[in-house]
């Protein structure tokens, strides 16, 4: 099974959301998979010109030469696809939403309506990777993420994408927040997060026992909440 992250934080290997997909991949390696983690803030990836050319001109591909023509390949030819984001004002970051845009060639032109009555475009290829999706939020709410979830409701029933997981962890900042205290709230979320990667590559989808337990906060709300507001209150007008 090949895995592929792509990772949307312009805070690349340094910020929160490395952290879950760097501990999930670490799991679904050891369970056998051939994984690869890539920062699509290091990419040349221009935005989508809304020309249509890849649908009309050059069939399944965008005219326009950078690095997206490589990532749509490593895209297309992996099993599981990782979108891994940090959650930008309710959704994913423009990085992230300049890199699903250009994912457009991958289908074709033409309507069609499926049985529920929605239409979609018709499939290009006969398959397509499944998906996970990572995210994670300064707040400490785990329904902060609705949108998200939206989006994969609709990737699963318009697309019929096979979205295999969605991990969702809000109180984020606490990932790589250097404080001994921490560390083995920290150290017990990425091991479940490695389990999380081992039972995608074994059973294709995670145990509920599992399910539950990611979605468990990893400090008390009001704790998180207190903590938070102290730091910005010695933070405000020292950067
Ligand atoms: C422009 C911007 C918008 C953000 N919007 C939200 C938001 O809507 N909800 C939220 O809970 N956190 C929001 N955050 C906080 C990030 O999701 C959070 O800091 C996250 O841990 C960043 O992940 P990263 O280190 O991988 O980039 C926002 C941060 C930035 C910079």
């Amino acid at each position: 099974m090949k895995i592929t992250a792509f990772n949307g934080s312009p805070r690349g290997a340094h910020g929160n959301t490395h952290v879950m997909v760097e501990a999930f991949l670490k799991g679904a390696e050891k369970a056998g998979a051939e994984v690869e983690n890539i920062f699509l803030v290091n990419k040349n990836i221009k935005h989508c010109l809304g020309c249509f050319a890849c649908w009309f001109k050059t069939p399944g591909r965008c005219i326009q030469k950078d690095d997206m023509e490589d990532l749509l390949e490593k895209y297309m030819s992996s099993d599981v696809v990782i979108c891994a984001t940090p959650l930008y004002v309710d959704h994913v970051t423009g990085i992230m939403k300049n890199f699903m845009d250009r994912i457009i060639p991958i289908v074709c032109p033409q309507f069609q309506k499926d049985e529920c009555g929605q239409t979609k475009h018709v499939h290009r290829y006969d398959r397509y990777p499944a998906m996970i999706m990572i995210s994670n939020c300064g707040f400490p709410e785990q329904d902060q993420f609705a949108l998200l979830k939206l989006y994969c409701k609709r990737m699963r029933e318009i697309n019929k994408a096979e979205v295999l997981a969605e991990i969702y962890r809000s109180q984020g900042p606490l990932l790589t927040a250097d404080h001994l205290v921490l560390k083995p709230v920290i150290g017990k979320y990425k091991r479940l997060l490695m389990k999380a990667g081992e039972e995608i590559v074994t059973g294709g989808k995670l145990s509920d026992d599992t399910v539950k337990k990611l979605e468990e906060p990893l400090i008390p709300e009001e704790l998180y909440i207190q903590q938070t507001n102290k730091y910005m209150d010695e933070m405000v007008g020292k950067v």
